[in-house]
């Protein structure tokens, strides 16, 4: 078969890494006899350089006309303290989501065994630690209007506003989740303070009668926020607003023992698209230091849950805990020992070439 996958290597360490990604599924397409063939495309810093416009209208094309869109990372420190500057990085990637329609954001936590003595947490709270944040991606005060600074310039607001329809269709892909897991689903809100959470609760409340075989929690963000850190193996399935879901899988991804290693999915109404959890790390960049496992898995994922994959899919995780377990790793894992990048990648690559 052949697979049409708009590339987007985006600022910082995304080119370095998203390098590796190609060549591991390179090696994927060998052994499975399919094509991937990448369009590759501007998003972020590299594209207002390049286009003046950090989600530019080709970009978008190439994106919605893909079987998948797998995505490095973006952002640019030269932006970040300036706070007249008009367009930001960050913009492409928010006008990446809401032009592709992509509702639903999907964040796996779980632990390697070979890592559990680089979690910031206890060996025995991290030990089969398994979730996923289900985030929704395109509503909130993220996108909310009116939004704005008073004339005066001495008041800003946004406006945190969803519909039934968004909430329903996000619980929908949570319940759809917990159900094909442990059929444990924990909805996170701030219901006792704010309306919208009220509205979640009350959607949520009414779909658990759809999903009799799904058991559900409630957890208002700050209690959900001091669980991740003292019980994170009660969760299966948690599910929660934009912004309570941005704060919430940067805690869940650091108990892991590396940041580098989480990828996620975002799905929707035009196509889907796999990016790591991490950003784009500007120090590292162009060094061949950084961590691409995270983008490789972001692959490995594309492959499942974007092409359906499976087989495919399950080789590169594989090969991933197979590089863990070796110590061939980079830096953020092992200072001394450690490998470059594209070390990595190529050591993954092989591993896949030679099973
Ligand atoms: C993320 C990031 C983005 C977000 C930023 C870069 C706009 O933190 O994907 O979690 O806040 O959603
Ligand atoms: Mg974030």
């Amino acid at each position: 078969m052949k697979y049409t996958i708009a590339t987007l290597p985006g600022d910082g360490i995304g080119p370095e890494i998203m390098e590796q990604a190609v060549a591991v599924l390179e090696a994927v397409g060998e052994k499975f006899g399919h094509t991937f063939e990448h369009r590759y495309g501007l998003v972020g810093a590299a594209a207002i350089d390049e286009k003046g416009d950090p989600f530019p209208r080709e970009t978008f094309e190439l994106c919605r006309e893909a079987d998948a869109v797998l995505f490095g990372a973006l952002g640019d420190p030269k932006y970040d303290n300036d706070p007249k500057a008009k367009v930001r990085p960050e913009q492409g990637l928010l006008a990446m989501r809401k032009q592709l329609g992509l509702f639903a954001n999907i964040r796996p936590v779980n632990t390697f065994p070979s890592l559990a003595g680089k979690s910031p947490l206890r060996p025995d709270l991290v030990e089969g630690v398994d979730f996923v944040v289900i985030r929704e991606l395109t509503g909130g005060s993220y996108f909310g209007e009116p939004r704005g600074r008073s004339e005066d310039g001495h008041k800003a607001f946004e406006t945190n506003i969803y519909s039934r329809e968004e909430i329903v269709r996000i619980l929908k892909v949570a319940f759809e989740h917990a159900l094909a897991r442990r059929k444990h689903l924990t909805v996170v809100d701030k219901a006792n303070v704010l309306v919208t959470s009220r509205l979640w609760r009350e959607t949520a409340q009414m779909m658990e009668k759809e999903y009799p075989d799904v058991t559900v929690d409630y957890l208002f963000v700050d209690n959900a926020a001091m669980q991740i850190i003292q019980n994170p193996s009660r969760f299966d399935v948690m599910v929660t607003e934009n912004m309570f879901g941005d704060i919430l899988t940067d805690e869940a991804s650091v108990i892991t023992g590396s940041m580098g290693l989480l990828p996620s999915a975002s799905v929707g109404e035009l196509t889907s698209l796999f990016e790591p959890v991490h950003g784009s790390y500007p120090q590292a960049a162009g060094k061949n230091i950084a961590n691409p496992l995270a983008m490789i898995l972001s692959a490995a994922m594309m492959l499942e849950t974007g092409l359906g994959l499976h087989d495919e899919g399950a080789l590169v995780r594989e090969a991933v805990s197979r590089s863990l377990e070796e110590g061939y790793v980079t830096e953020d894992i092992d200072p001394q020992g450690a490998r470059s990048t594209s070390e990595v990648g190529a050591w993954i690559a092989s591993y896949i070439r030679r099973k």
